[in-house]
């Protein structure tokens, strides 16, 4: 036997060396290695203003992770660059806010690695972009997000999925996507309940745009905090948002709303719901506008029916803050300049942008009039809650960036100090 084995030495080399490679690439295999933290083969990303988007990529994730996929969910805010190198299929959920921008957990992202270019070839991804067609740029940071992971050589299992106003047809086929992947059934989160209408009110019976306080209630009143929404669903299927204007204590849900012309949403909750009918509604939390952390001087601006996204934040505060509330006219839209007037405020100041006589003012014009007092009154550590119109918002946001400078609204943003609910 013996002699039929090689007695050349550099064979033998050959064979041990082979031998020796063969075992220490099994070992490496075996070896425990560092998991990037939060990877899986799944990566799930969301960025979300007022929840939507983040509802749906929790639902996707509870889908796959019903499968039996690895999978794993996370803010854009927190997405990395070895997460997304990590992954085999990323799928991101993303609406647009404001005039096409990034919500405010995508800036970070947006200015960070979306900048950078990654080697993702090999990973596959779709895109669900939220948006509305009533707004000129659709969807645009979905199709920023997804320009940018087929910029770095990612491969679409789909053209970008854009979703009008949470439209049913586009989210099934996000729905046959994900099964088509293996995601299995999961629970549906969004639960809407009866809530009746308990008393409408007409807050400006000779205003131009018909302004309403609704109070509405439900066999089991569930908990909520200041910030977050009433959610109602219409007959023909709209969600619709409104910001909760009372705490749980109160007993009922308080909401302002201002009648649009035409919009299922509105013309629902003013006009065709009696008192005594019910209304499908759900209460949802809304994490980018609950109170900020800690106990420093907060500054409240609203506009109309903002003051019901407030109200709540006034009545829970436990340090007195400083309200700029603005109506148009002192008389005709002034019944919730009282509301304003009786809340515990260790400062108000009203703003009417059509008084009689001209010399209106913008909420945004009282804090340029006062912006020595408002840098006094914010410190570095100050929170501002906005709350109203986009164009209020913007306004204001021009405004405050003056006063402030954009090193304090970015440093506030990103803390969680600067918190805007908008529509
Ligand atoms: C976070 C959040 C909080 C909100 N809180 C409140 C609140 O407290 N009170 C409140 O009244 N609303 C609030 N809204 C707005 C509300 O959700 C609806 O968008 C609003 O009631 C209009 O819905 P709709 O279905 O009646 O009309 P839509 O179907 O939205 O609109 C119908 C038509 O009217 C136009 N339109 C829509 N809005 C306006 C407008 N403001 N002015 C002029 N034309 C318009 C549209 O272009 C469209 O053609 C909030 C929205 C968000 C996202
Ligand atoms: C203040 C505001 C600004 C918006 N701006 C845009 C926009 O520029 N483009 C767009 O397509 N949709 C826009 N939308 C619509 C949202 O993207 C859409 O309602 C989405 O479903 C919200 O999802 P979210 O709850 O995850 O933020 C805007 C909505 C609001 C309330």
């Amino acid at each position: 036997m013996t002699e039929l084995m090689t007695q050349d030495p550099q064979r033998w080399l050959w064979a041990w060396g082979a031998m020796a490679f063969f075992v220490l690439t099994c070992l490496w295999s075996l070896w425990p290695r560092k998991k990037v933290v939060g990877s899986a083969e799944y990566l799930v990303l969301f960025a979300s203003q007022t929840g939507q988007a983040e509802e749906i990529a929790r639902h996707s994730y509870a889908q796959l992770e019903a499968g039996g996929r690895d999978a794993v969910v996370a803010s854009l805010r927190d997405a990395t660059a070895d997460m997304l190198g990590a992954a085999k299929v990323i799928l991101v959920v993303a609406s647009t806010t404001g005039d096409g921008d990034a919500p405010d957990e995508g800036i970070g992202f947006e200015r960070g690695l979306l900048r950078k270019t990654l080697d993702l070839a090999n990973r596959r991804f779709a895109v669900l972009a939220l948006g509305d067609r009533k707004y000129d740029r659709f969807c645009a940071f979905g199709h920023r997000v997804f320009a940018w992971l087929e910029s770095n050589k990612a491969h679409p299992l789909m053209p970008c999925l854009e979703v009008d106003d949470l439209d049913a047809a586009a989210l099934k086929q996000w729905d046959e996507l994900l099964h088509s992947l293996g995601a299995g059934d999961a629970a549906d989160e969004a639960v809407f309940a009866p809530w009746r209408l308990v008393s409408r009110e007409r807050l400006n019976p000779e205003g131009d745009q018909p302004l309403y306080r609704l109070r509405l209630t439900a066999d089991v009143l569930p908990d909520w905090q200041a910030g977050d929404l009433a959610e109602i669903l219409t007959a023909d299927g709209h969600r619709r948002d409104y910001s909760l204007a009372s705490l749980p204590d109160e007993g009922h849900v308080e909401l302002y709303v201002r009648t649009v012309e035409g919009g299922p949403g509105s013309m629902l909750l003013t006009q065709t719901l009696k008192v005594g009918d019910t209304v499908p509604l759900r209460v949802k939390a809304h994490r980018n506008f609950h109170a900020p952390d800690g106990d420093d001087p907060v500054l409240l601006i609203a506009a109309g029916s903002g003051l019901a996204g407030l109200r709540a934040h006034i009545r829970q505060a436990t340090t007195p803050g400083w309200l700029v509330y603005g109506e148009r006219h002192p008389v005709r839209d002034g019944a919730l300049c009282a509301e304003a007037q009786s809340l515990p405020l260790k400062r108000l100041d009203l703003a009417f942008s059509q008084p009689d006589g001209g010399d209106g003012q913008y909420v945004q014009d009282v804090l340029a009039a006062h912006g020595a007092e408002v840098r006094a009154w914010l410190g570095g550590n100050g929170a501002v809650l906005v709350c109203g119109g986009l164009a209020m918002g913007q306004g204001v946001d021009a405004a405050l960036r003056a006063i402030l400078g954009e090193a304090w609204i970015e440093a506030a943003v990103a803390a969680g100090r600067y918190r805007k609910d908008l529509y």
